[in-house]
């Protein structure tokens, strides 16, 4: 039930994410309840280790997260402790209990956002995710309000910080990537096992989420085609830079022209030096879309940290506190489920690949004909001389159909003058 007079808030987790809100909450008091019309106030955290040291009384803790989102005390419940479990079963018992959910988990809303969404709804509850996507940067929101008139026809994010960060310092400062790893997990932007930012994990879900909402179902991970980072080098961000690209680790996803279908990816991609995105460094994030009606637009900020991840989650807690004054029966927007998602082998764009072969004549000819023959148009090269009677070549193709274009080098690859397919990587215009 909502108390007018100020909203009552429990926080599961007081992580990075947990202690960046309760601090908005309390230093921007004042702004706060200008815009809510009463105050917000966090009665209890949930936190998991009662031993770690707190820069907060002991009284705000307890380890029993159950009991406050059963709290008939509290009216909202920030989730900030991520991961599948125990957040869902919390959210659930959350929702059933009839308290409104802020939520900063990427993976949950990725893979459950249409039950609980709908859940919500049906409850006549708020659930909100901004910061579960983009950190700072507002994405959600707009997509479901101000441009919801709009089909979608693309969108493509820099959505991982901590990939962004590392590729900066392979490029910048000519970083391996294992250095720049190295780097990223002194800096504090990843963890000791990686996987989740580097290859692709973080970004599959936020793509999945701001697709979900764009195109109105939810869509089946598995049906994502996901690569990380792990496999850019130097040598191809040398070469991309020759031929004018940036190397950005990006979900994209876009309209395939089919009822409810869309393509839906994550990978390395080439990207024009002079696009917004090719421009987007360090730990930032960015969104980068096409409306038929808005035309193309940028969104870009810090993706990830206390602050700026809090601020989206209080921006979020504000909404619901302003729905709450006017007896509002919730603003959750439900989206459905069973998206088609066409498979990445008919996908049609140009393509980047680096071979070491023999330098000898004919060699490149020989090349090209296999390539020819498959419809796979070559459209620019760089080619150097390597020791040992070898060189590098490397080719940017026109666009052509991606199964096409990997049956095509599958061949080349066995060409007696070709010694190693050494790397490929899609590439956006
Ligand atoms: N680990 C994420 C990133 C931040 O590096 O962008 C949280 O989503």
């Amino acid at each position: 039930m909502a108390n007018c007079e100020r909203i009552r808030v429990g926080i599961l987790g007081f992580g990075t994410v947990g202690e960046g809100t309760y601090r908005m909450i309390c230093d921007n008091e004042e702004e706060i309840v200008q815009k809510v019309g009463c105050p917000i106030e966090v009665r209890r955290i949930g936190i998991r280790d009662p031993k770690k040291e707190r820069s907060l009384p002991g009284e705000f803790f307890t380890t029993d997260l159950e009991d406050i989102v059963s709290d008939p005390e509290i009216d909202v419940v920030i989730e900030v402790i991520g991961g599948e479990e125990p957040a869902l079963s919390l959210i659930d018992l959350a929702l059933d209990k009839g308290k409104h959910v802020v939520t900063a988990n990427k993976e949950l809303i990725a893979k459950h956002g249409s039950r609980l969404v709908t859940k919500a709804r049906k409850l006549g509850l708020d659930l909100h995710f901004e910061a579960a996507v983009g950190g700072g940067i507002p994405i959600v929101q707009p997509l479901k309000h101000q441009l919801a008139g709009n089909d979608i026809v693309k969108m493509m994010g820099v959505l991982n910080g901590t990939s962004n960060f590392i590729l900066t310092k392979m490029w910048d400062e000519e970083q391996t990537f294992d250095e720049a790893l190295a780097g990223a997990q002194k800096a504090g932007y990843a963890e000791a096992d990686p996987t989740n930012d580097v290859d692709g994990f973080d970004t599959m879900y936020k793509i999945a989420i701001l697709a979900a909402i764009a195109f109105g179902k939810q869509i089946p991970l598995d049906l994502i085609h996901r690569e990380g980072i792990r496999k850019v080098t130097q040598k191809d961000m040398h070469y991309a830079e020759v031929l004018g690209y940036r190397i950005k680790l990006l979900g994209i996803v876009e309209e395939t022209g089919a009822d409810d279908e869309i393509l839906i990816r994550v990978h390395p991609t080439l990207v024009p030096e002079d696009h917004q995105v090719a421009k987007v460094e360090d730990a930032y994030n960015a969104l980068w879309l096409h409306g038929d009606f808005v035309g193309d637009l940028m969104f870009s900020g810090k993706g990830a940290g206390s602050f700026p991840t809090a601020s989206a989650v209080v921006g979020d807690l504000i909404d619901v506190g302003r729905n709450m004054m006017i007896g509002g029966s919730g603003s959750a927007i439900p989206y459905g489920e069973g998206m088609k998602c066409r498979p990445i082998g008919k996908l049609e764009t140009r393509y980047y690949m680096r071979l070491v072969v023999a330098d000898k004549p004919n060699t490149l000819g020989r090349i090209a004909t296999v390539f020819g023959e498959a419809g796979v148009g070559l459209a620019a090269m760089e080619m150097r001389t390597l020791e040992n009677d070898l060189g590098e070549i490397v080719f940017l193709t026109h666009k052509c159909v991606e199964s096409s274009f990997t049956s095509s080098l599958e061949d080349v690859r066995l060409l007696d003058v070709v010694e190693s397919v050494e790397s490929w990587f899609r590439v956006e215009d």
